[in-house]
């Protein structure tokens, strides 16, 4: 299968679209409309504002196709009365497989053609939203049948057909607010992003009550996840004025309230912080872009199959590390933690030492060995790990791209849990 991040011209172009220089020239601000708070979908007349405001006028035919996982089906069943107590006819298509291999987003995209729905409602985890994205493509455009080749230059010309609304039940992935999409080449072991600003929703609803019942190891994950899109998003060239702030507080928001989630998962005000800062991260880095945390978790994750979150999350530290070679930029993080840093190095260390006794706190291991996985499998798989990190798109957005060697280097330090000192 051809991807679109490995047509040298695109590999060339995206990253300077991205520079600072040509960010001056045009930068594109779009984001949803968000809603957020305990009373986003009601059910009954509201005073003032309300969700439906902006949803109704641009469903004149009320058709809702709601896309979730086996997981949220109780979430989008209220999603769904919502919907239907104001009028639209809804259904619910609960097949979304993690991690979205392409099959599922072809069968998806099928489902809603037969359906026709001006209204496309995403009601689950960053994997309900990916599907969402992809399915719409294909609803919006038949003539498209491989989503691998679609770049961030290509117009879509979508919302000719229906708007996307995303409601996440998680409080980790952002993609209520980015035009990014990750699914899963399951011939190839590969994940394949698509990224194009047309995918961004039309409305974001941030429901905290969704995210009660997770269990304490996904909101690790999910917190993470977070985390990692924030940190990336201060540190990469691509940072800009508008995402700075954002990804600034985020970080701070995870580090005041995901250990008070983690440990009790019924504390509301702790519940809603978190939706509120994936949010804040998601605008950030999906103006901006993630990077090294990414490209390495994004292998570790097609390898070992680890969760998203932690798999990203892990390698927090071991990014701020590599990057502070080439970059100063973690005392800005340092500075909204409030950790001393009379200079770089030191602040570097002040950090690193932050992150880690967060992950700790989270149950998160310091290094690989703690995830199960033994020395003769990474060993074996170490090239692979190497390649595709190396060659992930995300790598694009570092402050230091690296090669495959020092990403070789990087999974190895991180397996017995060694510091980056090169
Ligand atoms: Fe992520």
């Amino acid at each position: 299968m051809a991807y679109w991040f490995e047509n040298p011209v695109l590999k060339a172009l995206v990253p300077l679209a991205l520079s600072s220089a040509m960010k001056g020239l045009n930068t594109v601000i779009k984001v949803p409309t968000i809603y957020a708070g305990f009373n986003v979908l009601p059910e009954g007349p509201v005073i003032g504002p309300s969700t439906m405001g902006s949803i109704a006028p641009r469903c004149p035919r009320k058709r809702a196709f709601i896309v979730t996982d086996s997981f949220n089906e109780a979430n989008a069943k209220r999603v769904s009365s919502f919907l239907e107590s104001n009028g639209f006819s809804a259904i619910i298509w609960p097949k979304t497989i993690p991690e979205v291999p392409m099959r599922n987003a072809l069968e998806c995209g099928a489902a809603m053609r037969d359906f026709e729905p001006d209204l496309i409602a995403a009601v689950g985890g960053g994997s309900v939203m990916d599907m969402a994205k992809a399915a719409w493509i294909l609803y919006e455009r038949p003539d498209i049948s491989d989503l691998a080749i679609i770049s961030p230059l290509d117009p879509l010309n979508l919302r000719q057909k229906a708007i996307l609304v995303a409601i996440p039940t998680t409080s980790g992935t952002g993609s209520e607010c980015t035009g990014a999409a990750v699914l899963t080449d399951e011939e190839a072991h590969r994940k394949v992003p698509i990224a194009n600003l047309e995918l961004i929703p039309d409305v974001a609803i941030l429901c905290p009550e969704f995210t009660v019942s997770m269990p304490p190891q996904l909101t690790a994950g999910t917190g993470l996840d977070v985390l990692a899109h924030a940190m990336d998003a201060v540190t990469t060239p691509a940072s800009n004025e508008f995402t700075e702030p954002l990804a600034l507080k985020a970080i701070e928001m995870v580090f005041k309230w995901l250990p008070v989630a983690y440990r009790d998962g019924e504390d509301r005000e702790a519940r809603h912080r978190m939706m509120l800062a994936a949010t804040l991260a998601g605008i950030a880095f999906g103006m901006s872009g993630c990077h090294l945390t990414h490209s390495l978790g994004h292998a570790l994750g097609s390898v070992f199959k680890v969760h998203h979150g932690l798999a990203v999350g892990f390698f927090i530290p071991h990014t701020l590390q590599f990057c502070s070679q080439v970059t100063d930029r973690h005392l800005l993080i340092c500075r909204s933690l409030g950790l001393p840093a009379p200079d770089p190095a030191s602040g570097l260390s002040n950090l690193v030492r932050s992150v880690g006794d967060l992950l700790q706190a989270l149950g998160v291991s310091g290094d690989l060995r703690g995830f199960g996985i033994g020395e003769e499998e990474f060993r074996n798989n170490l090239p692979t790990l190497a390649r595709y990190a190396h060659e992930d798109v995300d790598s694009y957005f570092c402050p230091r791209p690296p090669t495959k060697e020092q990403c070789e280097r990087i999974f190895l330090y991180a397996y017995y849990g060694k510091d980056i000192d090169f």
